[in-house]
């Protein structure tokens, strides 16, 4: 069945820079575009959706976020917001709740998260492991992920659960080895948290290196914290996309801007740590291709919006709305290798956002108002 949305008044197609088409409209027919050009030539279609002059743009892709998960941790974020710092810590927190959950417990607060993103205007978002932590346990939260996304990612090197934390080389070995053969199955990528007090670079180098050998896509929590190894890893491997980049010296700067790989920037995660921002205009000015993304999780960022995480990356990192909203769309689509994803143009995926406002400059001008007027996901009307 085709579909025409038309009376768009400002079509932002990410198809070269930021695109922008007055007065255009829209074909789609099952679950990809088909047409896109002034309206007045649109073809006709099954159905029409009229958009009275509002905006549209691509849906966005969340390429970084860890939806599996029980428990909640309101009250270490609290204590953040009273002068606690941020160390990673409460992670085991979380895996001691979710492999306590049933099946339907993890899957539906997954499920309840997608949802909320979805009204967000998010029409892809990528899902991690991780607060399983044993061979079963991230098994089992990468097939709830599965049932949600096709973009899952296995994070079993999330931190060292308590069982091994006297002999943390033993878990690098189960995570390379059985847990890694469990999870291959129903993962698209795998990612480590390089990271003090979680994984260092030759730990987060052979985990990685093993994933690569069993057909997944690399990438890395990497940067967050402290100024490891893990961007300079990130690059010598070839990952898709390095997250989070906040502490940078030059030459992480200069690896990425000579790389494939994307440095997705993770705002939420400042905002909720109360941590300083990742400079993405020093990137950007680099010539690094730069993603914005949630990092939706119980404990460092618990937040599903892109439309927040957009806002913040041109308040606080130096963005300007056009790259800020290219980042949370085309940007996402290059961190998870997608050329079908977040871009409005014949052949890509209907996934589609009409805006309740003229343009998309109002996405940052108006910061936390719902301007999600309806979402299309491939192709159908949320
Ligand atoms: O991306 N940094 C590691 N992992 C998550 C936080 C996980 C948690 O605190 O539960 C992140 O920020
Ligand atoms: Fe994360």
């Amino acid at each position: 069945m085709s579909l025409l949305l038309t009376n768009i008044g400002e079509l932002v197609t990410q198809d070269d820079a930021v695109g922008i088409v007055h007065d255009a409209a829209v074909v789609v027919d099952g679950e990809r575009i088909v047409w896109v050009g002034p309206a007045a030539a649109a073809p006709a279609a099954d159905e029409r959706i009229d958009a009275a002059g509002r905006a549209v743009i691509p849906g966005f892709v969340d390429s970084h976020a860890h939806l599996v998960f029980a428990g909640d941790r309101a009250a270490e974020f609290a204590a953040r917001m009273a002068g606690e710092s941020y160390t990673g810590g409460g992670i085991r927190t979380t895996v001691a709740a979710t492999r306590s959950a049933g099946d339907d417990v993890l899957h539906a607060g997954a499920e309840r998260l997608v949802h909320e993103m979805r009204r967000q205007g998010t029409t892809t978002v990528e899902i991690k492991s991780g607060y399983g932590l044993s061979v079963a346990e991230e098994a089992r939260s990468l097939r709830i992920a599965g049932r949600l996304t096709a973009e899952t990612t296995f994070l079993g090197a999330h931190v060292v659960p308590v069982e091994y934390q006297d002999r943390p080389d033993d878990y690098v070995a189960l995570v390379a080895g059985p847990m890694l053969e469990a999870a291959a199955p129903h993962a698209r990528w795998i990612d480590v948290f390089c990271e003090r007090g979680a994984f260092d670079g030759d730990q987060a180098r052979e985990i990685l290196q093993a994933g690569a050998r069993a057909g997944l896509g690399l990438r890395i929590h990497a940067n967050q914290l402290t100024a490891g190894p893990g961007v300079r890893i990130a690059v010598e491997l070839g990952a898709a996309s390095a997250d989070h980049c906040t502490h940078l010296s030059d030459a992480d700067v200069d690896a990425l801007a000579g790389s494939d790989t994307v440095a997705t920037l993770l705002p939420g995660a400042e905002f909720s740590t109360r941590s300083p921002y990742p400079d993405a205009r020093r990137l950007l000015d680099a010539g690094v291709v730069v993603a914005l993304a949630t990092d939706c999780n119980p404990g460092s960022s618990y937040t599903s919006s892109m439309p927040f995480c957009l806002a913040l990356g041109v308040r606080e990192m130096g963005l300007s709305p056009a790259e800020a909203l290219w980042a949370a769309t085309a940007g996402g689509a290059r961190a998870l290798r997608r050329d079908d994803l977040g871009v409005i143009r014949p052949g890509a995926r209907a996934d589609l956002v009409l805006l309740d406002a003229p343009s998309y400059l109002h996405l940052a001008y108006r910061p936390g108002v719902p301007l999600i007027s309806t979402v299309l996901h491939d192709g159908v009307p949320l």
